[in-house]
């Protein structure tokens, strides 16, 4: 959530902060601003709406100089505007800060500031803390910028990642973080700063995860300085590899991300399987996992924690769990499980999946799993993510940097990950015969070939997209592994074309939904080959019954539902297990075209971002 980007080097800044910034709009695209270090002192340039509108406004201004910061925006505190858009400047325009985060006891500070005499020109948390800093730097007499940033925050509560610029160390820039993403990238002669790796990678592949609560002071002339909240410097910072490509980044000539995502499924689950499956040993084998595979053998129970779409991974997870390693699983919304006290044994094992690894309420499930004892395993897709380094183990999805904010590859190479995971435990607590081992295994192999067929409906998907574009709700409904699959329909038509769809288990229907099924109410139904076959043909009678009109996902050759449907799309058959890796993908065609023939900006749907890192 926000993105921010900064430079300081003998390179042009300005075209280096605008293109970062255009690579982390997925973390938010309602306002954008720059701060640059020139002659005379900071120039800024903020206003409200994505990076391309900051770019044309900044077109006739001077924007030579070889330091800068820079922000795009998801609101949290103020409305999206120019005057709450970031960078936020001190009151004597010597400081510039941009901040991704939030300080939750802002108001607390505020007041403190206001009868000190600071004026707010924003609504945002944000601008307390570059008065604070201010403050501290001057009434405290502190004579190092970087120590008044310490100072100030001590006393913050809540989450940031933030660089300062000061007109009066025009050399240096400050760079802290605690609960939200920072990373330093290291050139030959300068450094970057970013969110993530995306901005920076094709300057530099060595980086620097900034830990929680440390503060950075980048210097040209200076080694990487990096000291702790507590004024305890690190001996030596820890420089890694970006583990990230250029192409990875771009469109590849695909008029979206996320039509680009929806294509890359085959290959993002041959990547999520890649080296895991031994045939000829029979073995499933996790490398993140293997030292805490005994801790999952003996696991009482698992708790599954994550948010949005990988929530419903999780709960593919758990039919997948609780049918193949016959243990007890419990899926939680990250957000919920961490404020209800929930009990958590030591023989629990916590498994969080998010594909950002940013995810606050995940994170902070992982940590409150991890106070009690439990041994938190995670399941993710950017490499080196917050997530990644808090958990004992885990495996990554190996999906490939996801942009469009709607997810789409990440949660079939989540899905996938889960059904290794329980094929492997499975097998090594012997629940598992030989030969259905096999035939999962083989049926696995085959989902990247049977999502290429699929694929191939997309133009006819694409007609079925102009009956549903002019609708303002729809019902999708499945059963069994096949309920999440419709919570994930669901879900990815409301957030991309905004019109109000609701997944339910099919069998929910008569208790309520059905009285808002009429003439004008498209029912997506997921009737594919599964135990619950006959049961999904009664509720669509139900449907049928109340003039619905009937969108069946079914499996090929399948001659019942078509017959009933008003549209029908045919799907290769799995091992039913397997659906979600099949059934999704329709859908998510489905809802991007549908998004497309409304006019939605499919990849930057409103009031969302891609990396939900705020409470
Ligand atoms: O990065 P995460 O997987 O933790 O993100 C969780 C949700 O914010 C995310 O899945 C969100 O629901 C997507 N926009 C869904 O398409």
């Amino acid at each position: 959530m926000c993105g921010i980007v900064a430079y300081l080097g003998h390179k042009q800044a300005y075209p280096i902060l605008i293109n970062g910034l255009k690579r982390l709009e997925y973390r938010g695209y309602d306002s954008a601003g720059v701060a640059l270090m020139q002659e005379n002192g900071i120039s800024l340039y903020k206003c409200r709406g994505k990076v391309s509108e900051l770019e044309d406004y900044c077109s006739d201004k001077n924007t030579t100089s070889t330091m800068g910061i820079a922000h795009t925006r998801w609101a949290t505190h103020g409305e999206p505007n120019d005057q709450n858009a970031h960078p936020h400047l001190s009151e004597d325009g010597k400081l510039a800060l941009i901040h991704n985060g939030i300080v939750e006891n802002y108001l607390v500070l505020k007041q403190e500031l206001i009868s000190r005499g600071y004026k707010f020109k924003s609504n945002t948390d944000t601008e307390v803390l570059v008065h604070l800093i201010q403050d501290i730097y001057k009434s405290e007499q502190v004579t190092e910028l970087a120590e008044a940033v310490r100072l100030a925050l001590l006393n913050v509560v809540g989450t940031y990642a933030i660089a300062i610029l000061s007109a009066d160390n025009p050399d240096e820039l400050i760079v802290a973080k605690k609960g939200s993403p920072l990373l330093i990238g290291i050139g030959k002669d300068d450094y970057f700063v970013a969110s993530d790796g995306a901005p920076i990678v094709e300057y530099t592949k060595r980086v620097v995860y900034l830990e929680d609560e440390e503060v950075a002071v980048l210097n040209l002339n200076k080694k990487l300085e990096i000291k702790n909240i507590n004024s305890e410097a690190k001996k030596r910072a820890y420089v890694q590899k970006l583990e990230l490509n250029l192409e990875q980044l771009e469109k590849g000539g695909f008029e979206h991300y996320m039509l680009k995502e929806i294509f890359e499924q085959p290959k993002a689950i041959s990547d999520s399987m890649r080296g895991r499956v031994n045939t000829k040993k029979d073995v499933v084998s996790l490398g993140g996992i293997i030292e805490y595979e005994e801790k999952m053998l003996n696991a009482k129970r698992f708790i599954i924690a994550a948010c949005g779409t990988s929530w419903h991974a999780g709960l593919c997870g758990e039919y997948l769990f609780e049918n193949l390693v016959r243990v007890p699983v419990e899926v939680e919304y990250a957000s919920e499980f961490r404020y209800r006290n929930p009990i958590i044994n030591e023989d629990d094992v916590l498994i969080a999946i998010s594909q950002s690894g940013e995810t606050a309420d995940t994170i902070a499930a992982v940590e409150l799993a991890k106070s009690k004892g439990a041994t938190v395993i995670g399941i993710c897709n950017v490499v080196g993510s917050t997530l990644s380094r808090l958990t004992h183990a885990g495996s990554y999805t190996h999906a490939g940097p996801e942009i469009g904010v709607a997810s789409t590859k990440a949660f079939t190479a989540q899905v996938t990950v889960l059904a290794l995971m329980a094929l492997c435990l499975a097998r090594k607590k012997g629940k598992l015969s030989l030969s259905k081992y096999h035939q999962i295994i083989n049926d696995l192999e085959n989902i990247p070939e049977k999502i290429t067929e699929i694929l191939k409906l997309n133009d006819s998907i694409k007609e079925i997209a102009k009956y549903c574009a002019d609708k303002r709700n729809a019902i999708y409904l499945g059963r069994g592994i096949n309920y999440p699959v419709a919570l994930e329909g669901a879900l990815k038509l409301k957030e991309i074309s905004y019109i109000h769809a609701e997944g339910y288990p099919a069998a929910e229907m008569k208790h309520g939904p059905i009285a808002l099924v009429d003439e004008e109410m498209p029912v997506i139904v997921i009737a594919t080959e599964q135990e619950t076959y006959e049961k999904v043909v009664s509720n669509i009678q139900e449907v049928i019954a109340r003039k619905g009109k009937i969108i069946s996902i079914v499996s090929e050759g399948d001659t019942q539902v078509k017959k009933m449907s008003d549209f029908c799309i045919e799907i290769p058959r799995t091992e039913e297990l397997l659906t979600p890796l099949v059934a999704s993908v329709p859908l998510q065609l489905l809802a991007y075209h549908v998004a497309l023939l409304r006019g939605c900006d499919v990849d930057k749907p409103r009031n969302l971002a891609k990396s939900v890192s705020v409470e």
